[in-house]
């Protein structure tokens, strides 16, 4: 095959963040070298153990070379809950939110498959492959609220919920696109629009004037309490969801759970209209409990990987990762291994 090559910046950050990355970039280099695809890693030392020593969270300099690159892989920031050296909210806020925020991701995406050899909290949860598509930006989440009289018996307190037609078009266009290219083609709205009538029905507007054009797409609806139920009594029914920022935070980490653990569950923080780089992560974080000791379960960053990788044009590349994992857990899902153990494991498993 022809070369191609791809500017990746490499954020691996705290705690268990390096030992995870490392693991995923040993993958990717054994995907990639036989594909004659080149990965031109860039690390970028950021975090709270990096503001310790420098002082700086993710300056305006570094942010725009990293918006250089093609993608951002990224391991985890942040430090133990509780250490008072760091101001509470600090680096969420000037690293990731910063970074979300200044390149655009607003999908937030999250796959979640039970895998062979893995244990669901669920008695019978059958098979579980479907796709969170949650918006990123806007939502609750915008930041646009205040207080008044903070402290005492008149507080008021605001979040409002932004939601523009834009923001749900282009997010509902990714959603229909994704499902237009899965198996089982099945779009499902998650909102509350019975009584949140106005951010909802701009939702389902937009989702009824769009399927016309994906005659092939099954378009569903459910409450997003409705969905908590079915995630947990039939988790099979779906296949892609779309929902904003708050729902879609909740619901992920319900999705999280009952595919059997916070060590396989890798996202995307997409801007899918390729104005700047997309983020491609571990759902987990840091886990300062773990730490240096080669505990931590480097799958969820090495599927990070491979959604990195299909997003820069390599689903072929992407799915052998997948293929690896999944017949690594079917035969070692259970055993005790280091992290580095994984990687090589996943690494054999590839095809030669
Ligand atoms: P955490 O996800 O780091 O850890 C929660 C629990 O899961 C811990 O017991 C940890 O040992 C375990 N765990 C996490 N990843 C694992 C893996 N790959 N393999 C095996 N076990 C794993 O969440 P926590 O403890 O609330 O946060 C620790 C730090 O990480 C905080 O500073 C937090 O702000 C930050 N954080 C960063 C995120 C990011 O960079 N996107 C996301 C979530 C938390
Ligand atoms: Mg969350």
């Amino acid at each position: 095959p022809s070369s191609t090559s791809h500017r990746i910046a490499v954020i691996a950050g705290d705690g268990i963040g390096p030992e995870v990355v490392a693991e995923a970039e040993k993958v990717l280099d054994a995907v990639c070298g036989p594909a004659n695809i080149a990965l031109e890693k860039t690390p970028f030392p950021l975090g709270a153990e990096h503001w310790l020593a420098t002082g700086e969270t993710l300056p305006q300099v570094t942010l725009e070379k990293i918006r250089e690159h093609d993608a951002i892989l990224f391991g985890a920031v942040g430090a133990a809950p509780g250490d008072t050296r760091i101001p509470s909210g600090l680096i969420e806020r000037e690293i990731l939110l910063k970074l979300r925020f200044s390149l655009d991701h607003y999908i937030n995406l999250r796959p979640s498959e039970l895998f062979p050899g893995t244990v669901s909290p669920l008695r019978d949860p059958g098979e579980v492959d479907f796709v969170v598509v949650r918006e990123g930006t806007e939502g609750p989440y915008a930041g646009n609220g205040g207080v008044l009289r903070q402290g005492t018996d008149q507080e008021i307190a605001t979040e409002v919920s932004l939601n523009t037609a834009h923001g749900v078009q282009r997010l509902v266009r990714f959603a229909f696109e994704l499902a237009s290219r899965r198996e089982r083609k099945k779009l499902t709205l998650v909102h509350k629009h019975n009584v949140l009538v106005n951010a909802g029905h701009l939702y389902q507007r937009t989702v009824n004037a769009m399927a016309p054009q994906y005659p092939d797409v099954t378009v569903d609806y459910l409450h997003v309490d409705a969905v908590t139920i079915f995630m947990t009594t039939d988790p099979s029914r779906f296949d892609v969801l779309v929902t904003d920022n708050l729902f879609g935070d909740i619901i992920t980490d319900l999705a999280g759970a009952i595919t059997g653990g916070i060590g396989l569950a890798p996202c995307g923080n997409i801007n899918a209209e390729r104005t700047a780089p997309s983020m491609f992560e571990p759902v987990h974080g840091s886990a300062p409990d773990i730490a240096g000791q080669q505990k931590a379960n480097p799958v969820a960053t090495i599927l990070a990987a491979a959604m990195m990788l299909e997003h820069l044009g390599h689903g072929e590349q992407a799915e052998q990762i997948r293929s690896a994992v999944r017949s690594d857990l079917e035969d070692h899902g259970a055993t005790q291994r280091s992290t580095a153990q994984i990687g090589d494991a996943i690494v054999a498993a590839l095809p030669a």
